[in-house]
């Protein structure tokens, strides 16, 4: 690579970026050949030192030090630390605090430029994933790198900016361009259910709120999922989505509102009375055990299941034939888009009549992801229930009948899917243009 350019390493799912990326930072050994950077031979040496040396790297998967904060996260990836010599810090005590203080200031000035000075004084742990991701960033920005090893594209949505003409001051105001309740009604008729079949409500949300702490997350949302319904979910980085998800699994406790599963009132149930009454979530991040085999993951959480085992992984495997070949294989050692195939599996097992998926075509290769959407779409073809959260919200608009967009933990727009990919302000907006 030539200094101050930018090269980009593509390749299927399984085709050794990572590995690559593993060998160059130190963290895997290399057999043989050799690795510069500048004049300095890199191969060989232990990760530290060639992250002293100029190289930084992001993962995949971001694993920020969750009980420090965002700051705190930003600030440990400072080389020379000003308190490093301790003698240093009781010779001359005012410089160390004078050079502590520009180290602030240069991480909150990166925080910033990734959006997340607002976080600063979080814990890490708290963050949604894609503010993860920007975090990630925001560390390897803070070694002043000579080059960055960015694992995946550290993808982030859309800048936050609410949606102002789409501000709903209070309920029974439709949002100008989208017609908003009846558009149930009439996407069931576009599927050719009988006009007199009243359309039941798989899922009813009504006012919900929930947080974490002191923090008000989800204010006051509403929407629902119509029986064989595909619905999505998009919205900006720390929306509100996940959480959503994780309120309507269970997770998360509500602390207003209303959830009901097909005319069940669920609102604080234990998540083991949320999957028996049929909703199954696939989380955003840790979705697999990675301990385990593919096999034992498939079977491992089927309890609910009315066939037997086997029967129900047949079927199941027979949308995702690559688990069949791979189900001795240890969960870990999975592609990322094997993985998800895998949690989307799992979750099939369970035989639900709601799927949440939280994200599922995330670090996928385009192909991969495609086949993700493909699936997603096959699986509610079988008349299953999808609440679908995604940051690819162009594609999840293609594929949905209808969608919200939710910002600031509540719902800002919702309409058919296409009518929202065309309103200008949302493509704006959310939809990069
Ligand atoms: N365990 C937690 N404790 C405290 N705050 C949290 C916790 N989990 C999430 N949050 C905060 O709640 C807000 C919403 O997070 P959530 O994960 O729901 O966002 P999201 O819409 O899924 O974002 P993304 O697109 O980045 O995945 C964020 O500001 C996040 O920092
Ligand atoms: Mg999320």
């Amino acid at each position: 690579m030539r200094e101050g350019s930018i090269t980009g390493l593509i390749g299927p799912n399984g085709a050794g970026k990572t590995t690559l990326f593993n060998v160059i930072s130190g963290l895997t050994q290399a057999d043989g050949g050799e690795i510069r950077l500048g004049g300095d031979r890199l191969d060989g040496l232990s990760a530290h030192a060639i992250a002293r040396r100029g190289l930084a790297r992001t993962f995949q998967i971001p694993r920020p030090l969750g009980r420090m904060t965002v700051l705190e996260n930003v600030l440990v990836y400072a080389h020379a630390q000003p308190g490093e010599v301790l003698a240093r810090v009781f010779a001359s005590p005012a410089r160390v605090t004078a050079a502590e203080k520009r180290l602030r200031e240069r991480a909150l000035a990166i925080l910033e430029s990734v959006e997340l000075a607002s976080l600063a004084g979080e814990r890490a742990e708290t963050l949604s994933g894609g503010q993860k991701k920007l975090l990630e960033l925001a560390r390897v920005l803070m070694g002043d790198p000579r080059v960055i090893l960015l694992d995946d594209r550290a993808r982030h949505g859309p800048r936050h900016r609410a949606l102002r003409s789409r501000d709903r001051d209070g309920p029974g105001t439709d949002p100008p361009g989208g017609p908003v309740r009846g558009g149930a009604a009439r996407s069931s008729r576009a599927r050719g259910l009988p006009r007199d079949r009243r359309v039941t409500a798989l899922l009813e949300v009504h006012e919900l709120s929930a947080g974490y702490g002191d923090h008000e997350i989800l204010r006051g949302l509403s929407l629902r999922v119509d029986a064989g319904e595909l619905v999505a979910v998009i919205g900006p980085n720390g929306a509100g989505k996940s959480t959503l998800l994780k309120a309507l699994a269970g997770l998360v406790r509500p602390r207003g509102g209303r959830i009901a599963l097909q005319g069940t009132d669920i609102t604080g149930a234990g998540t083991r009375r949320i999957v028996e009454s049929g909703l199954c979530y696939v989380p955003q991040e840790a979705n697999v055990f990675p301990s385990l085999s593919v096999w034992e993951n498939l079977t491992i959480g089927a309890w609910t299941a009315s066939r037997s085992l086997h029967e129900r992984a047949g079927a199941v495997v027979q949308l995702f034939p690559i688990l069949a070949e791979r189900r001795r294989a240890r969960a870990g050692t999975l592609s990322g888009g094997e993985r998800q195939m895998l949690a989307m599996a799992m979750a099939l097992m369970v035989e639900p009549s709601l799927l949440l998926l939280d994200e599922p075509s995330a670090g996928l290769a385009p192909t991969l992801q495609r086949l993700v959407f493909d699936r997603v779409r096959e699986i509610n073809a079988r008349g299953l229930g999808i609440l679908l959260v995604e940051q690819n919200a162009r594609e999840s608009l293609g594929l949905c009948r209808r969608a919200y967009v939710l910002a600031m933990g509540r719902v800002r727009a919702e309409g058919p899917g296409d009518v929202l990919r065309d309103d200008p302000d949302i493509r704006r907006l959310y939809l990069g243009g």
